[in-house]
């Protein structure tokens, strides 16, 4: 499928409309001639996202989100410009195989295999061997639902039933090995699960890739093992929950984020479903960046015991590297989620969610566990390591507070800890809101000839006879991409043109800029020679103004004398350029 054409990957582009298919993501209201809806990319609630059922693009007007039905698509699934391709392919009844034919997908054996064994633990686990299981995970409250939803099965106790079945269905050894769910021994080719509660991991896209399976005669050793990783398996990538999470975290701009797996099904169970979590390790960046894209809102909700304070620590330290300021919410009496909620009750469990702590008040905390308050250099240490947060804290408001705490708790002034905070340059803000700019001159006849190149192949031509240098680096680099893809195709057209570019990202932005503009459908003759001047004029003001330059710092009088003859040519061919 890496081997589509363009023109392949145009047909499956105009076989869908965008309008249906974003339609099944959110909620899009006509307005005019265009749609309108909740940007997901961005946290928002007005609709600020447009939709063109002509143009068979999206534009975000908030965050300057811009692109066709395929990168809808792959930044809402978080999938491959490849992926989404085939998803909309398979929409629109489109088959791909001829061109996957003899090109095996990569790992679709593992991912075969790992589906095979999930539906034999499924199928064990409402056997009669299940029945201990079954009594074990209702004693924890899980329900026949549950078990359904989550996919929980068993693997029986006996060491041969997997590897036997998929040799039958095929399977070599080797193949068997590199799964992990089979391993090679003394007694031969053995299963690695036997007589555990079997939870599937899924990836992204809800696929399973691994297994942990859990012993269910409450000794705490080796309590879960987990899958060895594979190709498609890697721990620091998989966030529990996370296929089943992403919409309604999505929706309610807040993900929640446990320790573990249990404690994401108890919390799912009682109706809180934007939760995740890790499998067994500490938050990866890989994590983070997941996470971050679903929601704004992140709430860490770790065991409340101090192995889970310190992981808060850490996971916090995470996420501000990633430009988010996590809540925290925190159990009291060492409970992890799950206990917590079966023994003080969902309703209370609700509450502490509804009101997390802020990422300050968790520090001082932290910090203040096993110091002495009588203790002046205990004081001073805790001191200085909140003066240290504080520099990194990029919420002014926040700031302002905890200082005011601080000092209540210190009894230092607030002026003296003032003084002790270097004030630091702002990071970035994770969302940029699309800024208001005044552009100079130059930079509108760059975005009005450009507004034109998109919608007539004249206006292309005319550029590529006349223009060699865009000032702006973006236009210019878009005015070639168009010009470039005319060359190519012979037409012009913006959903292509997006698909064309694919992932440069900030490229497709300056085309929903451009396209925003909304000029006059009509131009004439004149205006585009007009946008010419001004963009040729920038260039040869330019060049004169270098070549002055080198003028001055030129001592031999014969070069000094060519330059001059240079800037008079373009002087003069400037003023041609104006009759
Ligand atoms: P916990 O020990 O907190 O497990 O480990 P839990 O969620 O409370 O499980 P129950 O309630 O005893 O059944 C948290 C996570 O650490 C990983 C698992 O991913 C688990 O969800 N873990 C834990 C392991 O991988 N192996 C273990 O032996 C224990
Ligand atoms: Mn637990």
């Amino acid at each position: 499928m890496a081997f589509l054409s363009n023109e392949e990957i145009n047909n499956i582009r105009s076989s869908v409309s965008i309008v249906d298919v974003i339609s099944d993501y959110i909620p899009l209201t006509k307005k005019g001639k265009n749609y309108f809806g909740v940007c997901p990319f961005h946290d928002d609630h007005a609709p600020s996202m447009s939709v063109s059922e002509t143009k068979q693009i999206y534009k975000c007007f908030s965050c300057g989100a811009t692109g066709n039905v395929f990168n809808f698509v792959m930044d809402y699934e978080h999938i491959s410009f490849i992926e989404a391709v085939g998803k909309i392919a398979s929409k629109a009844g489109i088959d791909l195989n001829f061109t996957t034919k003899d090109k095996p997908k990569k790992n679709s054996n593992l991912y075969d295999i790992y589906e095979l064994t999930n539906k034999l633990f499924q199928n064990n686990i409402n056997t009669k061997q299940g029945a201990e299981a079954i009594s074990y995970l209702k004693k924890r409250n899980i329900n026949e639902e549950l078990i359904k939803e989550f996919g929980i099965g068993l693997s029986l106790n006996k060491h041969d039933i997997l590897t036997n079945l998929l040799l039958k269905k095929g399977y070599s050894y080797e193949e068997q090995l590199k799964s992990g769910l089979v391993v090679k021994n003394n007694y031969g080719y053995q299963d690695i699960y036997f007589n555990r509660i079997m939870f599937p991991l899924e990836d992204m896209f809800g696929r399973v890739v691994g297994f942990s399976g859990r012993r269910y005669d409450d000794v705490k050793e080796y309590k879960y093992i987990n899958t060895m990783e594979t190709e498609i398996f890697k721990k620091g990538e998989i966030l529990y929950n996370y296929y089943r999470a992403k919409d309604i975290a999505r929706r309610k701009q807040q993900i929640i984020v446990m320790e573990g797996f249990m404690d994401v099904i108890r919390a799912h169970s009682i109706g809180v479903k934007n939760v995740v979590a890790t499998m067994g390790t500490a938050l990866t960046k890989e994590n983070v960046n997941n996470i971050k894209r679903m929601a704004k809102e992140v709430i860490l909700c770790f065991d409340g015991d101090s192995a889970g304070f310190k992981a808060t620590m850490s996971a916090i330290k995470e996420f501000e590297q990633a430009n988010v300021i996590p809540k925290i919410v925190l159990l009291s009496d060492d409970l992890d989620p799950d206990d917590y909620i079966i023994k003080k009750g969902a309703e209370s469990f609700l509450n502490l969610l509804k009101n997390p702590i802020n990422v300050m008040d968790f520090k001082l905390r932290y910090l203040k566990q096993g110091k002495d308050f009588t203790n002046s250099v205990d004081v001073a240490s805790y001191v200085n390591e909140v003066i240290k947060e504080l520099n990194y804290l990029n919420d002014d408001v926040l700031k302002e507070l905890t200082i005011q705490k601080l000092s209540e708790e210190t009894n230092l002034s607030q002026d003296f800890i003032k003084s002790k905070i270097q004030t630091k340059e702002q990071k970035p803000q994770v969302i940029e809101k699309a800024t208001t700019t005044k552009y100079n001159k130059y930079e509108k006849a760059e975005q009005n000839l450009i507004y034109y190149m998109l919608k007539d192949p004249e206006v292309i031509k005319i550029y590529n006879r006349r223009i060699t240098y865009m000032p702006t680096s973006k236009y210019r680099l878009l005015a070639r991409e168009i010009s470039y893809f005319y060359k190519q195709f012979g037409y012009i057209n913006i959903a292509d043109l997006i698909s064309f570019i694919k992932d440069d990202k900030e490229l497709i932005k300056t085309i929903g800029e451009i396209d925003s503009l909304d000029l006059k459908d009509n131009y004439t003759k004149e205006e585009i020679a007009d946008y010419i001047k001004v963009i040729y004029e920038y260039s040869v003001v330019n060049e004169i103004k270098r070549l002055k330059n080198q003028m001055k710092l030129e001592t031999d009088s014969i070069k000094k004398a060519e330059l001059g003859k240079k800037i008079i040519e373009l002087k003069m061919r400037s003023e041609d350029s104006d009759k």
